[in-house]
């Protein structure tokens, strides 16, 4: 680690992947013309744009300013018989329940990876609603057959703590018969019932349950898309561990349901402070200082795992600058994400010379770098390339900077980022 870079400056960064993504479906939703800036450029973002700029919706611009052009829900129709939505999950499972309850008939699909994701557990609630949604022999990932039809309202306990789930389910409840109320194990991330409540929807939201009262239609709005947590994640965490650094994310999306990272990392020993925080389209906004400190390790057990878990990746590569061992509680989810990322971040960790377990749905990351031992391997997934790359950037001051197609999905900013904050 002689060749460690600092990292030192401010960036604002991208808007928010899970933003993007609903605020262009509810931009769809809308009668009229929407604005939308600073959306995520990721290609993920990009294919909810084409799916509904393939169901009728008119779009123009880029991701600083998207004009979305609607006719409204009611008017959604599609001459494709199928619909690509690439390596998204959250295009295909949120677009469940877009079409379940509107006029159009249609399947839906992805790539390999998509292709091998769960979606029984979308198609479920959807169908005690009244969807016509199936797969071919009942398989539990795509393709998938919608066929929209009259919902009613349902009152859902999800097995999974799943703000895909969640959001499919609340936008069926927008256009179904009657009250929806919904809840899960743990709640997950809450941008739908948040835009929901800014669009003057009759929607309560806890920690235990949310309840959505039909009867309000969305109206073409304004909205500007706070800076991405999920990619700051990957340039706070060699901020806290390259010596002398020390950056400012403006305008950083710190929602609770998505800043277990920042408080796990704070426990670890993390000089992470907020500042300047306000609230944006009912979204906490903030700017996030981070300095460079010693990280120790601990036991993630007291934090519900989905409120960090697209961050385990890097989290992991944390815990093996950090001293003693880090034990990230209950990540077995992570087994379904693009790639079974449980067993590919213990690949990417013990072959960069580091040291991983995994324990049940446990896993465990002992600090300490020795030799590399072999090539870690992404999977084809984004997150897990960048991973890697940050592993690069704090033991060797270098990214090899191969993966920029892969890590486009989510953060095409990713290099520029890091060159910026390294200048
Ligand atoms: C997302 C929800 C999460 C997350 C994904 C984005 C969303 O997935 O991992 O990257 O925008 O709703 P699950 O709902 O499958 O937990």
């Amino acid at each position: 680690m002689s060749n460690q870079p600092q990292l030192r400056g401010t960036i604002e960064l991208r808007g928010d992947k899970s933003l993007s993504h609903r605020a262009i479906i509810f931009a769809a939703l809308a009668k009229g013309k929407s604005v939308l800036r600073n959306l995520s450029g990721g290609i993920d973002v990009a294919m909810t744009k084409s799916l509904y700029q393939s169901l009728g919706v008119r779009c123009a611009g880029n991701p600083d300013e998207l004009i979305v052009e609607s006719s409204g829900f009611h008017r959604l129709a599609t001459n494709e018989k199928a619909l690509y939505c690439g390596n998204s999950a959250t295009t295909l499972r949120l677009s469940f329940g877009v079409l379940a309850g509107s006029d159009v008939s249609c399947v839906l699909t992805g790539d390999q990876s998509l292709q091998s994701r769960p979606i029984q557990r979308v198609i479920t609630p959807l169908r005690e609603m009244g969807a016509d949604i199936h797969t071919r022999g009942g398989s539990d990932s795509p393709p998938v057959t919608v066929s929209g039809r009259p919902l009613r309202g349902i009152s859902y306990r999800s097995p999974v703590a799943s703000a895909q789930v969640k959001s499919a389910v609340l936008l069926a409840a927008l256009h179904a018969d009657g009250t929806t109320s919904y809840s899960e194990p743990d709640q997950s991330r809450d941008h739908t019932e948040r835009f929901l409540a800014w669009q003057g929807v009759d929607i309560t939201s806890s920690q235990e349950v949310t309840t959505l009262r039909p009867g309000v239609e969305i109206k073409a709005f304004e909205y500007h898309v706070a800076g991405d947590i999920s990619t700051a994640a990957f340039l706070i965490v060699p901020a806290l561990l390259t010596r002398g650094s020390e950056i400012r994310i403006r305008n950083l999306l710190i929602n609770p349901t998505r800043t277990g990272i920042l408080a796990i990392l704070k426990e670890m020993g993390g000089d992470i402070t907020i500042e300047n925080q306000s609230e944006r389209y009912g979204e906490p906004v903030a700017d996030v200082i981070v300095r460079e400190s010693p990280l120790v390790g601990i036991d993630t057990g007291k934090y519900p795992p989905v409120i960090f878990i697209d961050e385990v990746p890097i989290l992991a590569a944390a815990a093996m600058f950090a001293s003693g061992k880090t034990r990230i509680c209950n990540v077995g989810e992570l087994r379904v994400k693009e790639s079974d990322r449980l067993s590919g971040i213990m690949q990417i960790i013990n072959c960069s010379g580091g040291k991983a377990e995994v324990n049940g749905d446990d896993l465990i990351v002992t600090g300490g770098i020795g030799d590399r031992r072999a090539l870690p391997q992404h999977q084809g997934d984004h997150r897990l390339a960048a991973t890697i790359e940050i592993i690069n950037l704090i033991r060797d001051g270098n990214v090899s900077g191969k993966y920029h197609d892969l890590i486009s999905i989510s953060a095409p900013e990713f290099y520029d980022a890091i060159a910026g904050l390294t200048a």
